[in-house]
């Protein structure tokens, strides 16, 4: 079992390029079962995920080269509309297969993507956008069988902000007869970041970015050529980074503008942040101011970034209140923080950090892709050694994280 062992106390300084966003990646990837032809994709992060997806469109007799950071993605000889169960398990995100599938062959079946460690996580608002389109959806077996002759425009109204639903019901709207329109839409930058590739595409799609979107269905798409947005999850990740080792880190590749919730509680809490063209600058304090948190969706805070933030408030000179309204279970890193001296209490959904002067490294367990980056950020400013086990949690969703961590001056090895 791989662990990376970090020795804490080194305070991060110089430059990090962040790699593209898994988050908008994985729909991307997924629009190019839409049409016939040859897709390139750029800036695409070589994660777990990102293969896992591949694997199941070449299962469909799609042709999926991914190399480096480039994806050349043809799905002309779409055969299968099948996405099988040992892979979905591993990714819930597969998912995002279900719209394009039913939009472009008129049938799916995809197996459902089963529990989480940070909730429930059901796709029932996937599945009503699709049956409301005009699409017959059933369950069999554990596979969701939708299927549908050509789907018609609809009015789809989310009672949940859903970012996936939204993407999947986008998706399979853009080759709808007629005009769809999302209501209470998702508004997280990975939706933009899909608009627009699909809008290269030939889409007609209007107000991606709201919580209105009109999608006005065509006959046909043809092939994308796109770079994938900077991931704002690792950008906050690295935010974090300098101000909790009280370090001073310049942050390029990125796009501050999707960050406005999370740099106002970052600054808030005692970090200076300079904004540049494409890049930030973190100076650390070596003060934490205790701040509040309320993860909404965007561009409310980021559940993704709550994990990582809590790790900052446990060494503030105060007590915060983080409450997390996103998923039900997404506290499972607050035992392991625990063992490294953290004083945290989780009342239902809030959790109660009282910080304190200092951690102390200690063999931990990531439980899920974020509660390991917190782990990790933990273990930078933690007196001692920490192991952190169960890393392939964190390979989901984080581009050679030692590497770039090491660059910064951190003690950080995987073995
Ligand atoms: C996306 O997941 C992200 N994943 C998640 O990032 C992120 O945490 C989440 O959005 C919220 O921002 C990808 O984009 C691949 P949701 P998604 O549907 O779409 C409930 C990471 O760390 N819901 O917006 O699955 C759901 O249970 C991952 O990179 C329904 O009830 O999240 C949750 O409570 C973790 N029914 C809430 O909505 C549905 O049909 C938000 O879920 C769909 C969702």
């Amino acid at each position: 079992m791989k662990t990376i062992i970090i020795n804490g106390g080194k305070k991060l300084r110089g430059e990090v390029a962040i790699s593209g966003a898994k988050n908008a990646a994985l729909p991307i990837i997924a629009a190019g079962l839409l049409c016939e032809g040859e897709h390139r994709l750029t800036n695409v992060p070589h994660l777990a995920d990102v293969v896992t997806l591949g694997k199941i469109l070449q299962n469909m007799g799609v042709r999926y080269d991914f190399k480096g950071n480039d994806v050349v993605l043809d799905s002309t000889n779409l055969a299968s509309p099948e996405a099988p169960y040992d892979l979905v398990r591993t990714m819930r995100a597969s998912v995002l297969v279900l719209g394009p599938l039913v939009a472009r062959m008129g049938k799916a079946r995809v197996s459902l993507p089963g529990g989480c460690a940070i909730g429930a996580r059901p796709i029932n608002l996937h599945l009503m956008g699709l049956e409301k389109l005009g699409a017959t959806v059933e369950i069999e077996h554990g596979y969701v069988v939708a299927r549908a002759k050509r789907l018609r425009g609809a009015h789809i109204y989310f009672d949940i902000v859903t970012v996936t639903g939204t993407e999947n019901l986008m998706m399979a709207a853009a080759l709808a007869e007629g005009e769809t329109i999302l209501e209470n839409a998702a508004r997280e930058p990975e939706v933009v970041d899909l608009a627009d590739a699909l809008t290269q595409m030939g889409a007609n799609i209007e107000g991606a970015g709201t919580d209105i979107i009109k999608i006005k269905g065509v006959e046909k798409l043809r092939p994308m050529t796109y770079a994938v947005m900077p991931d704002r999850i690792e950008t906050g990740t690295f935010i974090i980074s300098a101000a909790i080792t009280g370090g001073s880190v310049t942050i390029r590749n990125c796009e501050p503008k999707h960050l406005d919730a999370l740099l106002s509680k970052v600054t808030e809490a005692g970090a200076d942040i300079t904004i540049g063209d494409g890049a930030l600058r973190v100076a650390g304090r070596r003060k934490i101011r205790p701040v509040n948190i309320k993860t909404l969706p965007h561009p409310g805070f980021p559940t993704d970034m709550q994990a990582q933030f809590m790790s900052l408030m446990a060494l503030a000179e105060g007590t915060s209140v983080i409450n997390e309204t996103i998923f039900e279970n997404r506290f499972t890193h607050v035992a392991e923080l625990r063992r490294m001296g953290a004083d945290i209490q989780v009342e239902g959904r809030s959790a109660i950090v009282k910080g304190v002067r200092r951690l102390s490294g200690a063999p931990v367990m990531a439980t899920d892709l974020r509660a390991s980056a917190s782990l990790i950020l933990a273990g930078l400013a933690a007196e001692g050694q920490t192991v952190v086990s169960r890393i392939y949690h964190l390979d989901r969703g984080y581009e050679n994280i030692e590497q770039k961590l090491s660059a910064l001056g951190a003690d950080i090895k995987r073995v």
